[in-house]
């Protein structure tokens, strides 16, 4: 069942606190474009995120990093034109905030002026801590991010699964616990155990996003492109496909290419007419061949 956005009111920060406070989970999900806003507003989700997954998404960049703070901009500015009701969240790209304060204060007040977001993400804990302080400081809404952080899988060793082991699990349920204090209003926890999850909810007072981290989380997100397989490629064990819209798509796109080819398209029910005595008119009009 579709819901109509003018039935919905519009979800704040306090309005999730008191969903996690109910035991009711949160729906998030990324969107990048004004209709992909369009589709999730008119579902219903609580959360939307343009998360830099638009690199690979949408821009066809090989991982997150290389997304600049301008096209992360204009992605985020056209998903707040198709919402209304969802909270809107935008990731703050690779570069865009580690350095110091004052830079991740003057990007993440760019994204809150230029595109309307209610929030910004940025990713790890460590020195991303004293960041979220500074941007909570500021006025700034933040999420924060642990676990897999794509931003710097790198040095992660890689797209894979963390918290593995007790100690590094233990540093993950830290860097929450850190952000939480730093002022985060919402984490999103990425490819953890479900384990790790568990040991983390008891923990933390603000909403817990689970992406890979298994079903105790206060909600959950996932990528539009992987839940909807519009996606070219393989996707993480924790995705799954609720449609297969690329190979409707491309299904589509044959049969229009086909009607074309054939002359099956355009019929006449797809053009416009002109009354019969101006064509008669205009065969008068032209000089004659
Ligand atoms: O960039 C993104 O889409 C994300 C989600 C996967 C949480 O960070």
């Amino acid at each position: 069942m579709s819901v109509h956005p003018a039935s919905r009111s519009r979800v704040t920060l306090g309005s999730l606190a008191a969903k996690k406070a109910a035991g009711e989970k949160i729906v998030m999900v990324t969107a990048y474009d004004y209709p992909g806003a369009q589709i999730v507003e008119a579902a219903g989700v609580d959360v939307v995120l343009v998360g830099d997954s638009a690199a690979m998404t949408v821009l066809g960049y090989d991982s997150t990093v290389p997304v600049t703070i301008d096209e992360m901009i204009m992605l985020t500015a056209a998903v707040r034109r198709g919402l209304s009701a969802p909270l809107l969240v935008a990731d703050l790209p690779f570069g865009s905030y580690e350095a110091s304060d004052e830079l991740a204060i003057a990007t993440a007040q760019r994204f809150i002026k230029e595109t309307g977001a209610d929030a910004v993400k940025i990713e790890r804990g460590g020195t991303t801590v004293d960041r979220a302080r500074a941007l909570v400081a500021a006025g700034v809404p933040v999420v924060g991010h642990v676990g897999l952080t794509p931003q710097t899988a790198t040095s992660l060793g890689g797209y894979r699964a963390q918290g593995r082991t007790a100690d590094k699990a233990a540093r993950v349920i830290e860097d929450a616990v850190a952000l939480q204090d730093a002022g985060c209003s919402l984490i999103v926890v990425e490819a953890v155990p479900s384990s790790v999850t568990a040991a983390l909810i008891p923990r933390m007072e603000i909403p817990v996003i689970g992406i890979g981290a298994g079903a105790d989380a206060d909600g959950q997100v996932l990528v539009f492109h992987d839940l909807l397989g519009i996606y070219d490629g393989g996707a993480a064990r924790f995705v799954k496909r609720y449609a297969d819209l690329r190979t409707d798509a491309v299904a589509g796109v044959t049969a229009y290419a086909n009607e074309v080819r054939t002359g099956e398209y355009p019929a006449p029910e797809h053009g416009y007419a002109m009354p019969a005595d101006e064509v008669a008119r205009l065969g008068e009009l032209l000089p004659q061949r």
